[in-house]
């Protein structure tokens, strides 16, 4: 469900046409519903209701302040994989003792941050980070609570580039490994013990894979407690999949409800992670038609956004859907949506049956509101997108769009060059 409907022949975002918005605001812009990302959040964390859980929002699907606040004016916390995302997550006023932090390579600043600011886990994945996170606590007189991320070599069945808990990738220190790693942090004096984590992969359609990993994390949680190692918190991950085009994920409910059936541990607290299933429905990309032309063998319709806003298309080739703003109940023909960047990967869809657009025109992307803005870049040096959020018959900037000063920002050419 979302609320990016069309009344009578024009797209609104709940009560706010889109039109208006690209009027005022220009185009390319992200464009958030409220109400949807309330709901979604709301069925996710709520489908957990009866199980003691923390939802930490995957704050890489989308890390703008407003969309943070949004969540944790919700209860919700953070799962963080950078410095710079503890950043944003406590100036967007998410409590330290609701995130948590994964990631194969964190820096000993990151890890100092995270420290000094009281974060309630740290998902540690190599055996030299759990030594490493040790000495810094020491250095800082803390301890620090770790879960040990395993890698349970399950296959996620989703793209390969997304699939993150089989033996051949980065993530994670190998389950069978893991009992010795266990052992040796549970003698560090500035670790405090307390938790496993695990994330398969993302935009999964399926519930076997999540329920074989939380059986081979039960196991060995038992065989921890046998070694007098008493954990607190399981972490799941996220990766609960949407429904892009014609995908049949399971529901928050049912999904809870398979998790729930599956776990004989009612004294941990779980840990979800979930972005895409919050986030994906929850935005739409807004560009506008430039040009159009047809090749020997194709319709192009060129619009003003690139694959710089919105990569997906071009680098998994991603389904998104691609709807008019304004439908004028035309015939619908076969084309190419392709953006202003020199790169034949610059496309949005292919052999599409859209209805034939006019220069000028605006056209909305459906399903971006997951690893859209965040993933955007200046490639070209375009700058990059403006983001509003709707509520109700309102709307808000919640990011400008960045001007050519903020292009050249902190750049510097060298005396011996001026
Ligand atoms: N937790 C961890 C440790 C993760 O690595 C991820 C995603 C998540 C949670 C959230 O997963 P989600 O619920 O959103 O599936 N750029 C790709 C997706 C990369 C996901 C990376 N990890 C895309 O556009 O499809």
């Amino acid at each position: 469900m979302h609320h990016f409907q069309y009344q009578k022949d024009e797209l609104y975002c709940e009560e706010v046409p889109v039109s208006e918005i690209a009027q005022n605001v220009g185009t390319p812009f992200y464009l958030y519903s409220h109400a949807t990302l309330k709901q979604h959040f709301r069925a996710f964390d709520g489908a957990f209701g009866n199980l003691k859980h923390l939802t930490c929002f995957s704050m890489k699907s989308n890390s703008s302040l407003a969309v943070l606040r949004l969540f944790a004016g919700e209860g919700g916390g953070a799962d963080i994989v950078s410095g710079g995302e503890l950043h944003r997550a406590l100036k967007a006023g998410i409590d330290p003792q609701k995130i948590v932090y994964s990631g194969v390579g964190k820096s000993i600043e990151d890890l100092k941050y995270a420290l000094e600011s009281n974060i309630l886990l740290f998902n540690v994945e190599s055996s030299q980070e759990i030594s490493l996170l040790n000495d810094i606590a020491k250095g800082l007189g803390k301890k620090a609570p770790v879960a040990i991320r395993v890698n349970p070599d399950i296959d996620p069945k989703t793209h390969p580039y997304i699939a993150t808990g089989l033996k051949e990738s980065k993530f994670g220190i190998d389950i069978r490994e893991s009992l010795d790693e266990y052992i040796r942090a549970s003698t560090l004096d500035h670790l405090v013990v307390s938790g496993v984590s695990c994330h398969l992969g993302s935009q999964l359609v399926q519930t076997d894979p999540i329920l074989d990993a939380l059986n081979e994390l039960q196991k060995l949680i038992k065989t921890l407690r046998h070694s007098g190692i008493a954990l607190s918190y399981l972490d799941l991950g996220g990766g609960l999949g949407i429904t892009y085009d014609n995908e049949n994920p399971p529901l928050p409910d049912e999904y809870a409800k398979a998790i729930q059936m599956a776990l004989d541990m009612e004294d941990l607290t779980l840990i979800l992670e979930p972005g895409r299933v919050i986030m994906g429905n929850g935005g739409i990309l807004i560009t506008k038609v430039l040009y159009t032309k047809n090749a020997r063998e194709k319709r192009f319709t060129i619009v003003d956004a690139g694959m710089n806003d919105l990569i997906r298309p071009s680098l998994y080739g991603s389904f998104h859907g691609v709807q008019p703003v304004k439908t004028l109940g035309r015939e619908k023909i076969k084309m190419d949506i392709v953006g202003p960047i020199c790169e034949s990967g610059d496309f949005f869809a292919k052999d599409r049956e859209v209805e034939a657009l006019e220069p000028g025109e605006l056209l909305a992307i459906m399903s971006s509101g997951a690893y859209g803005f965040c993933m955007s870049s200046n490639y070209n040096s375009r700058p990059r997108a403006a983001e509003v959020m709707v509520k109700g018959e309102q709307y808000d900037i919640i990011r400008s769009r960045e001007t050519y000063e903020d292009l050249v920002k902190g750049e510097r050419i060298p005396d011996y060059l001026l």
